[in-house]
């Protein structure tokens, strides 16, 4: 099954492309500029009259709802809040009446993502459910919900299922966003960024053998900052994630300029910092933390798509990645830590795809 991978970890990252397409196969719709959203078991009407999404999940599916907070924030205008299902389960917040739960789980197993939903229409809410195995509790359970198509994820570490979720969240955001205030030229330009995105995916993949080699020169460091901001900041923490749970070094993933708030502390010769560093208007913002890094002797690696803009003597690492359409920039952003977290781990000799004290699912509390 493994073909010329030498672990399913390294295959599913290389998998992306096949699993967006799965995940936007039929969901588009050039006439109305928007997504085709079959599956969730809810009225167009019902739909217009949310005021509040909650989005719940766990681990790297919690990483996805922020970015989907930003992203159905930004393109249907609808307040949300992320929580983590563990914390929902007992925490007992108070919710508004028109309130749309969305859970999220590959597996559909997680029980503390199940119990979350369970907790949510217990309490009268229409619960719905992303997930990747068909069939799964989860699924079965929720009131409706998409399935992500990204194909079996073996590796513990969630790769190709985490971009699966991003891009079908987005396309909730553009099916919201169609229903109120978001127009028919806005809704075109992120449909056909979400077409582009299959052969940016391909073009970000090429860097691989950058990465590896980037992998090579700091495996043995043992701390790593990743720094984002907006919606990169949960790029950052799945970075970070990434990089804990399959090669054991401690990571941090923090919102760029929350850095000087404490982490900075921690910069010096052996902590590295990864960073996102993208056109758009917190590019300069983004340079100057990475200048600050850099003045206190911190190795910085920058995820650039903008490479010719970087002065000299800025980054001691540059991964040049494509220009990509603010609503799928994430996913492009996703492919070079995964591949660092990857090239690192086998550098270190760990067990890619079967972590020390973690499961698959998480199916016990
Ligand atoms: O199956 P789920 O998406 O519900 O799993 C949630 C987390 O357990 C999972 O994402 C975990 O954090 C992964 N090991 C991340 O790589």
């Amino acid at each position: 099954e493994l073909g010329s991978y030498k672990h399913f970890m390294e295959k599913e990252i290389f998998e992306q492309r096949k699993a967006i397409e799965n995940a936007i196969r039929g969901r588009l719709s050039d006439d109305q500029s928007t997504a085709v959203l079959n599956g969730l078991n809810i009225t167009a009407n019902e739909l217009r009259s949310i005021d509040r999404i909650l989005l719940c999940a766990c681990g790297t599916a919690w990483h996805a709802c922020l970015v989907a907070e930003y992203l159905i924030e930004r393109y249907a205008r609808i307040p949300v809040e992320v929580e983590y299902a563990s914390e929902f389960r007992y925490r007992n917040p108070p919710l508004d009446k028109n309130t749309l739960v969305f859970v999220i789980s590959q597996s559909g197993e997680t029980i503390d993502t199940l119990e979350a939903l369970r907790e949510s229409k217990r309490k009268g809410f229409k619960t719905l459910a992303i997930t990747n195995v068909v069939g799964s509790t989860i699924a079965r359970e929720s009131d409706g919900g998409l399935y992500q198509y990204s194909g079996k994820e073996i590796g513990v570490a969630s790769t190709k299922a985490f971009t699966s979720q991003i891009i079908i969240m987005l396309l909730v955001a553009l099916y919201l966003g169609r229903m109120r205030d978001l127009s028919f030229a806005d809704g075109k330009e992120i449909v056909s960024a979400i077409k582009a995105l299959p052969d940016l995916i391909d073009e970000t993949l090429k860097q691989a053998d950058v990465v590896r080699k980037i992998a090579k020169k700091y495996s043995k460091f043992p701390d790593f900052l990743f720094l984002g901001r907006l919606e990169e900041y949960p790029i950052a923490l799945e970075g970070a994630l990434k990089l804990k749970e399959i090669s054991y070094i401690h990571a941090e993933g923090y919102p760029a300029a929350e850095m000087k708030h404490g982490p900075i502390a921690l910069v010096c010769p052996e902590c590295p910092a990864v960073i996102f560093a993208n056109q758009g208007e917190i590019f300069q913002k983004v340079i100057s933390n990475a200048k600050e890094i850099g003045a206190r002797k911190g190795p910085v690696i920058l995820i650039t798509d903008s490479p010719d803009e970087i002065e000299s003597g800025l980054a001691d690492d540059v991964i040049a990645i494509p220009k990509a359409h603010d609503a799928v920039r994430t996913i492009i952003d996703t492919i070079p830590i995964q591949l660092l977290a990857y090239y690192i781990a086998v550098e270190r000799g760990c067990d890619v795809d079967k972590p020390r004290n973690l499961a698959k699912s998480v199916t016990v509390e």
